[in-house]
């Protein structure tokens, strides 16, 4: 047996125990590969409904499915064994009733192992969050710019400037009230975001929002540089693999064209090479 067997991943109330405490730190992933990348690193991987326009190329989240999510999620969830799963519950699938968001969320849980669901919404989703939270469903919630509706909001602007953040200090409130383990605040001014950080008794977490947030989400593609279709102002460029990768994928086609690749050490000799040599 090992001395230090590895530590569990941690649950949502533990989450909800580092209020006020060591930041949260949170990135998105939607497959195996990044999320074995991030699981040393990350309190909690966020299985976002980003993934229809950061892998998917769909203009909004809107069009992201149940399918979609769940095969993303089952991905990601073969990449962790240290940080937790949270995933989020797609447009549609959770508004209409409380019964309807607790068959999808349960649905959700059970086909991905993740081990809570987000979904977005202050106030008019609060009696869903507390149906959710009472059956054992553990529930991130999303106010602020909440993407998925963009359509009645009017576009991705900055929440919270026009009525000095009084309703997005309700939503938070009316979140952590009923029953969320933590709560992510999308682009709000910052010192709304410190505001509701220090009236809310769970943990915030920033998007677009504050350093002093009990903790950060990114989604990976955007920090890493691999969505190019836009950047917000929000989104810090840790690295530039889109660039880099575009550069190595001409340098293959050059060399394709140009006969130098595959070189010597790429190809297989025609005589079984002896024992003990290079195959
Ligand atoms: O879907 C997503 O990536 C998100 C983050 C922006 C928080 O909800």
């Amino acid at each position: 047996m090992s001395a230090n067997p590895p530590k569990p991943a941690p649950t949502a109330e533990d989450i909800r125990a580092r209020k006020g405490g060591e930041p949260i730190v949170s990135l998105t992933a939607y497959t195996t590969p990044m999320a074995q990348l991030m699981d040393a690193h990350c309190d909690f991987v966020l299985v976002g409904d980003s993934v229809g326009m950061v892998l998917h190329g769909l203009p909004s989240t809107l069009g992201v499915t149940m399918e979609m999510m769940i095969l993303h999620g089952r991905a990601v969830a073969r990449g962790l064994s240290r940080a937790m799963m949270v995933i989020d519950m797609p447009f549609g699938t959770y508004e209409e009733s409380p019964a309807q968001a607790f068959r999808n969320a349960a649905r959700l849980m059970a086909k991905t192992g993740a081990g809570a669901v987000k979904l977005e919404g202050g106030q008019h989703m609060a009696d869903t969050i507390a149906f959710l939270v009472a059956r054992g469903i553990p529930v991130m919630g999303h106010v602020g710019l909440t993407p998925q509706s963009i359509n009645t909001l009017g576009g991705y602007r900055v929440q919270g400037r026009d009525d000095d953040g009084a309703r997005v200090l309700a939503d938070a409130s009316a979140v952590a009230e009923a029953g969320a383990f933590a709560v992510v605040l999308e682009k709000v001014p910052q010192g709304l975001a410190d505001r509701i950080t220090a009236e809310v008794p769970i943990p915030t977490i920033g998007i677009g929002a504050s350093a002093g947030c009990d903790g950060q989400v990114l989604v990976v593609d955007d920090m890493l540089g691999f969505f190019q279709a836009f950047k917000p102002k929000f989104v810090k460029r840790y690295a530039d693999l889109g660039a880099q990768a575009e550069a190595a994928i001409a340098t293959y086609a050059a060399e394709v064209r140009a006969r130098t690749f595959p070189a010597a050490e790429h190809v297989f000799a025609d005589t079984v090479p002896a024992k003990g040599a290079k195959q």
